[in-house]
């Protein structure tokens, strides 16, 4: 059985301060959650979450992570920066990352490789834009997505897949349930062919994209939705209705 997962991810928002306050309010709501809770927080927040989250169920997760351990690479952070305060996940190969800073599916891999070598779970994503489903290419899209960034892995199933179709980000367009679970059906038979089918059967594969309080029981009802990858309703105490889908 695979255990549901879902994760906020806050971009560039909030701050220590507003950050700090929000996990104190937010822990209560979500102690009793029968999935694993996470945040994953821009890098100059990540003492101040892990500070604010300790005695309660939420892992702290950071929004994307370099390959080298350390060396000149103005801007990045490596995974012994995260793992010092015990960082146990970070989202890796985001489309904003792909889109506004270059990110390749190669990078992907090289940074999930890093990350898996440190003991940190990545959370590495993938998603069609508009123009792509529109001309019938999200299975070709995911497909080398999948190849491409997942590659020389030794074991699979230590990493989680978020699905997120770029058209659904922010744009308060949802999947449908048919559509995610569609696709993420597909994911899961790609990491079947890719890997092992026992692989396929025990990834976490979360969908992300205007996921909210309103839509996400239809979507974790999906056979091979295992959670979610929350944008702007992870900023909001809504969150908590989001982990607390099956009450
Ligand atoms: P929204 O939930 O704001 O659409 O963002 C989804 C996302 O990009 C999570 O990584």
């Amino acid at each position: 059985m695979r255990k549901a997962f879902i994760a906020g991810n806050w971009k560039m928002n909030m701050t220590a301060k507003t950050g700090s306050e929000f996990i104190k309010q937010i822990a209560p709501l979500v102690k009793d959650a029968d999935c694993d809770v996470a945040f994953c927080v821009p890098a100059i927040l990540i003492p101040a979450m892990t500070e604010a989250a300790k005695g309660t169920n939420i892992a702290i997760g950071a929004e994307n992570v370099h390959w080298e351990k350390s060396g000149a690479f103005t801007g990045e952070i490596s995974s012994d920066m995260l793992k010092e305060y015990g960082v146990k996940y970070a989202i890796i190969g985001h489309s904003e990352r792909r889109q506004y800073f270059g990110e390749t599916d190669e990078g992907v891999n090289k940074r999930t490789l890093a990350a898996l070598a440190a003991g940190i779970t990545p959370i590495v994503c993938v998603g069609e834009t508009l123009s792509q489903r529109k001309s019938g290419d999200t299975e070709n899209v995911v497909r080398r997505q999948l190849e491409e960034g997942l590659k020389d892995i030794d074991d699979i199933t230590k990493i989680v897949i978020a699905y997120e179709p770029v058209w659904a980000i922010g744009t308060g367009v949802v999947a449908t349930d048919e559509q995610a679970e569609e696709t993420i059906a597909f994911i899961r038979s790609e990491i079947g062919r890719i890997f092992c089918p026992k692989c396929a059967e025990n990834i976490i594969i979360q969908y992300g994209g205007s996921m909210n309080a309103s839509n996400c029981k239809g979507l974790m009802a999906q056979p091979d939705i295992d959670g979610g990858l929350i944008g702007g309703a992870s900023l909001t105490l809504d969150f908590a209705k989001i982990v607390n889908y099956n009450k």
